[in-house]
């Protein structure tokens, strides 16, 4: 069964190499790249769309321990999606200094990965404690970028 799913293989590779020998030059180009897709998010969309609602989850973990593999599976990966947030806002305009945003942004993106890692683990405290230094994070950036926030006594 395996040999026979090589030799189909072979024989495929055959064929387009056959093809090719006849094509005409024009379509021997190289075929332009399909466009890279344009990623148009604003931080604000980052944090009401995906930050705040995948933090709630982490945060839940401490009231209420997953009941299930399935249940820490889907928390680790809710974790990591914050994680991601991190590289979307350390990325294109929304990167708004190559300073003090960028380490917010890790300080973040270490959180959420300690916090996936907890619950990976499937360890409550682990994925508290890992929550707690998230939620430092986030009031951290926020002090400085946050611009409802920024004319609070530092
Ligand atoms: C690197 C900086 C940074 C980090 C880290 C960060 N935020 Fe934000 N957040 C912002 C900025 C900037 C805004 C304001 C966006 C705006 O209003 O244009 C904001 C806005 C918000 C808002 C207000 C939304 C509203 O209704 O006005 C909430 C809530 C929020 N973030 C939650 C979080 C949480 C939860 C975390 C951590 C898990 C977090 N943020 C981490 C930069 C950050």
């Amino acid at each position: 069964m395996r040999a026979l799913a090589i030799s189909s293989v072979f024989a495929s590779v055959f064929v387009l190499a056959g093809c090719g020998q006849g094509a005409a030059p024009e379509q021997a180009a190289a075929p332009a790249a399909p466009p890279a897709p344009v990623s148009t998010v604003t931080s604000r969309q980052i944090m009401l769309g995906l930050v705040i609602p995948a933090a709630d989850i982490v945060w839940g973990v401490a009231n209420e321990a997953p009941a299930d593999d399935a249940a820490w599976e889907k928390v680790a990966a809710t974790a990591a999606m914050i994680a991601e947030a991190g590289h979307l806002m350390s990325t294109g305009s929304r990167v708004v200094d190559q300073g003090d945003w960028l380490t917010y942004v890790k300080a973040m993106t270490d959180a959420a990965t300690a916090a996936a890692a907890g619950a990976t683990a499937k360890n409550v405290d682990q994925t508290s404690e890992a929550g707690n230094a998230l939620y430092d994070s986030c009031d951290t950036c926020h002090m400085k970028y946050m611009p409802a926030r920024a004319t609070e006594a530092k």
